[in-house]
């Protein structure tokens, strides 16, 4: 198993670090455009292998997509994050030309790849990929939705007092402060709804805090995370690599699904060996399905800025 993460910011020298640490690829080449820095970061993380035990092997390139050749996953990291008080969207003017060349080089040396787009406004990147290759829709996913439930796990286990592995949720919808929808009315504590626990208002809460998650931390970091976000796609290559089957919400294609057309938004996926294996069809309420088709209409409109 060959995994390719372009770039060797913090976001994606951490997706190269858990890919690694949980010893599933056999090798890992991460890409930059800056001189050394991808080698940098590689030969880092290399003499980390024996404190880790991991045997993946890490290789730094500097923008030579040939040495990506055969890759079975690529992951998309390019581009700039954001600053304090920006949103997703006011990155598209840097990032879609970034990710376009990003993903036709990628392509030309492994045209059977699958790609995990992680760039932001990342339902509009992963549109675009999708735009701008060729590849079977189900080779194409955006990772947002992953992320956002394990923060939204995160906020409930707080809320609770209790532990994340007892916690089951999962936000769906668009990747942005405002179109995020962490589904409250399905999230379990072992099992049992977490309204068996909570009050409505603290749920709304937890639902707030999970939807700013990322401003939260840009705000407190000065830039974007990246420890969530590289467990979060380290998770999915795993579940794709080990064809394990296993469900996160992604940025999929839709054609029909949850009566959307041309569009990429998070909704619950099957990963295994061919990517995306099934969309999940979850049965939702009125609001939910009008929050759905507010958050669908955000992307959209970023989406026409293409
Ligand atoms: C985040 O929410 C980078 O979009 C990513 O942290």
């Amino acid at each position: 198993m060959k995994i390719t993460v372009v770039g060797a910011g913090a976001v994606g020298a951490s997706c190269a670090e858990y890919i690694a640490i949980k010893n599933f690829a056999s090798e890992v080449v991460l890409l930059d455009i800056k001189e050394g820095y991808a080698e940098g970061k590689a030969m880092d993380l290399m003499q980390t292998a024996s404190l880790n035990g991991f045997d993946t092997k890490i290789t730094g390139i500097t923008n030579d997509y040939s040495k990506t050749a055969d890759s079975d996953i690529c992951v998309i990291t390019s581009g700039i994050p954001r600053k304090p008080g920006m949103t997703r969207e006011e990155l598209i003017g840097i990032n879609a030309g970034i990710v376009k060349t990003v993903s036709s080089s990628l392509i030309q040396y492994s045209p059977n790849t699958i790609i995990i787009v992680v760039s932001n406004p990342m339902d509009t990147m992963t549109y675009l990929v999708h735009k701008s290759t060729n590849l079977p829709k189900h080779k194409i996913i955006g990772m947002g939705g992953a992320l956002d439930s394990a923060r939204f796990k995160y906020r409930l286990a707080e809320a609770l007092g209790g532990p994340i592995s007892d916690v089951d949720g999962m936000v769906i919808a668009g990747h942005s402060d405002t179109g995020m929808i962490p589904l409250t009315r399905l999230a379990t504590r072992n099992g049992v709804p977490v309204s068996e626990f909570l009050s409505d208002e603290r749920l709304k809460q937890v639902a707030e805090d999970t939807k700013v998650g990322g401003a939260t931390l840009t705000k407190l970091l000065g830039t974007s995370a990246w420890y969530a976000p590289g467990a979060a796609v380290s998770a999915m290559a795993q579940a794709i690599a080990c064809d394990t089957k296993k469900v996160f919400p992604c940025s999929a294609l839709l054609e029909g699904e949850y009566g959307f057309n041309d569009i990429c938004l998070g909704v619950p996926v099957v990963l295994g060996k061919n990517g995306i294996e099934e969309i999940i069809k979850i049965k939702l309420n009125d609001a939910e399905i009008a929050n759905m088709k507010e958050s669908a209409n955000g992307v959209k409109s970023v989406n026409d800025l293409l």
